[in-house]
């Protein structure tokens, strides 16, 4: 009956559909997005770094990789690097946000905590050409970002997101290259959030002892750990390349413990301890005292 008459059929149509909209996209603002969801240590982009975030936009980097670190247990240990999953006060200042929706690459949301050399030497190498790095992949080369940065609308970039800067920001961006704004902005990617150290602290064990003398038992997952976490710095036979070569090192078993654990963050080596559990730490040490086959 009411299903012939168009006009109330519309808008009991209208209703219903609206009650679904109201119940799944309006009433949660009530409880997402509040003050209780900031995060007071989330700063908002420099100049440099928010450069950087346009030039990801207009290479399409975001067409590749995801920006978002999803609840799974699998994900956070995937892509966490030690700082857990993305949480919503971690986006405030992203305009628009970039989690995107395909993975292609991986995702990019705590990429600041996997590299966290201050010059940034990984990602210099492995922008001009990634394959250099990682020799199956099939990331295209940015070598051309090498170029000097158009700043020419930083400043109004800044008041329009009304984002805090300086003088002293804006002549930082003199002699800059496209390349720096991209690696300023890779480098803050995830770099916010404190619960790395946290984590690194839970990891680190009673006794400094390796319980992993025998080679011949580790070796196998020891080589598959350092093929996937370290051949991209120490080169694929530990010969070194953008970190020292690692081969039969002379370094007491509790001294590469602690170096890998921690890191040397100054000089670009990443700590482990939120990403690796001990005893895939202790695998490695036996591994990187195996003297070059
Ligand atoms: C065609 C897809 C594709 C595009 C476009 C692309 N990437 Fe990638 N990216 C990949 C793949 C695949 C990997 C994994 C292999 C590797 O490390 O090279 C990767 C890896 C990375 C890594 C290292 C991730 C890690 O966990 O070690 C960074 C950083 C990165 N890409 C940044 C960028 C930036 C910045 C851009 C845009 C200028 C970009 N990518 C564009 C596919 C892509
Ligand atoms: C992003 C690059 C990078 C990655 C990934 C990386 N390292 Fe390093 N590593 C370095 C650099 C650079 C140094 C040199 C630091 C210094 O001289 O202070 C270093 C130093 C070291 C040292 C000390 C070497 C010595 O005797 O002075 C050890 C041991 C080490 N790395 C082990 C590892 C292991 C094991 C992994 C994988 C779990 C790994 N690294 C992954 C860059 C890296």
């Amino acid at each position: 009956m009411l299903e012939k008459n168009p006009v109330i059929f519309i808008i009991l149509a209208f209703v219903v559909i609206m009650i679904g909209t109201t119940i799944t996209m309006i009433a949660p603002f009530k409880w997402i997005n509040s003050e209780s969801d900031k995060i007071a240590e989330v700063k908002p982009y420099t100049p440099l770094q928010q450069e950087g975030r346009d030039l990801y936009m207009r290479e399409g980097c975001n067409n590749c990789h995801s920006q978002t670190v999803r609840t799974l247990a699998a994900d956070v240990e995937r892509y966490g690097n030690g700082g857990g999953y993305s949480k919503s006060g971690e986006f405030v200042y992203d305009r628009p946000h970039l989690w995107g929706s395909r993975r292609t690459g991986p995702d990019l949301a705590r990429i600041g905590l996997k590299y966290p050399d201050p010059k940034g030497a990984w990602h210099r190498k492995h922008m001009a050409d990634p394959q250099s790095v990682v020799p199956a992949s099939n990331m295209p080369a940015y070598a051309f970002l090498n170029t000097p940065l158009d700043t020419t609308y930083s400043e109004r970039k800044m008041k329009l997101l009304k984002f805090p800067y300086t003088q002293a920001d804006l002549d930082d961006l003199k002699g800059k290259t496209e390349m720096d704004a991209m690696i300023a902005y890779m480098r803050k990617l995830g770099t916010d959030i404190p619960v790395k150290k946290a984590a690194a602290a839970l990891q680190t064990p009673v006794t400094l002892k390796n319980p992993f003398s025998d080679l011949k038992t580790v070796e196998k997952e020891a080589e598959a750990i350092y093929k996937q976490q370290c051949a991209s710095c120490h080169g694929e036979k530990r010969e070194g390349t953008l970190g020292p070569a690692l081969k039969g090192s002379a370094r007491s078993d509790a001294e590469l413990f602690t170096i890998i654990s921690k890191g040397i963050e100054a000089n670009g080596m990443p700590p482990f301890a939120a990403s690796l559990d001990a005893q895939k730490i202790w695998k490695l040490v036996t591994y990187i005292k195996l003297d070059s086959k």
